[in-house]
């Protein structure tokens, strides 16, 4: 870690670090989290520091929380290059890239309205990652191609 980082937040002592957000996407991360100014938990965010890695990043510090398998996969769909890094006394004691999977399904419905997966009965949404960057998913049922944006507007 850069001691320029250092100076924005300080280490955590147990808790989540999502490192590496395409910058712009923490305040999308949180919302994906659910964390909002009423939860009371303590989080920081860092927006568009310099990075070794890539030009520039977003960092989401949580403590004393670790993310289930779907919020994981919601960050895939919008950071593409994440990290989860899991703290425990002060080391990382795990680091894992976020994975696309090829296929998202229950996650995000389908946003064409007469589409079977909206209908009364629905069917669990199934959408193929067709692009990963810039996101390009395509509905199995009937279509439709979706964006980073559709995406966002659901979470
Ligand atoms: N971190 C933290 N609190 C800790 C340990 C780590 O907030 N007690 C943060 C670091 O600031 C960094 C991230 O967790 O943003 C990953 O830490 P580390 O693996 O030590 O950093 P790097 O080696 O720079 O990670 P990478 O190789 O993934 O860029
Ligand atoms: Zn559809």
């Amino acid at each position: 870690m850069s001691s320029k980082e250092q100076l924005y937040v300080k280490k955590i002592r147990n808790g989540t670090v999502i490192d590496h957000i395409e910058p712009g996407h923490a305040l999308d991360v949180l919302h994906i989290l659910g964390i909002n100014s009423k939860g009371g938990q303590v989080v920081s965010a860092v927006m568009n520091v310099e990075s070794k890695r890539y030009r520039r990043k977003d960092i989401v510090k949580i403590d004393d929380r670790e993310l289930n398998p779907q919020e994981v996969d919601k960050i895939a769909l919008i950071a593409l290059k994440a990290t989860i890094n899991i703290v425990r006394e002060y080391e990382v004691t795990s680091k894992k890239r976020v994975q696309l999977p090829q296929t998202i399904r229950g996650i995000i419905r389908c946003n064409n309205p007469s589409c079977v997966v909206n209908a009364r009965e629905p069917v669990t949404s199934e959408l193929k990652v067709e692009v990963p960057e810039p996101l390009r998913i395509r509905c199995h049922y009937c279509g439709r191609i979706m964006g980073k944006d559709d995406v966002l507007k659901q979470f």
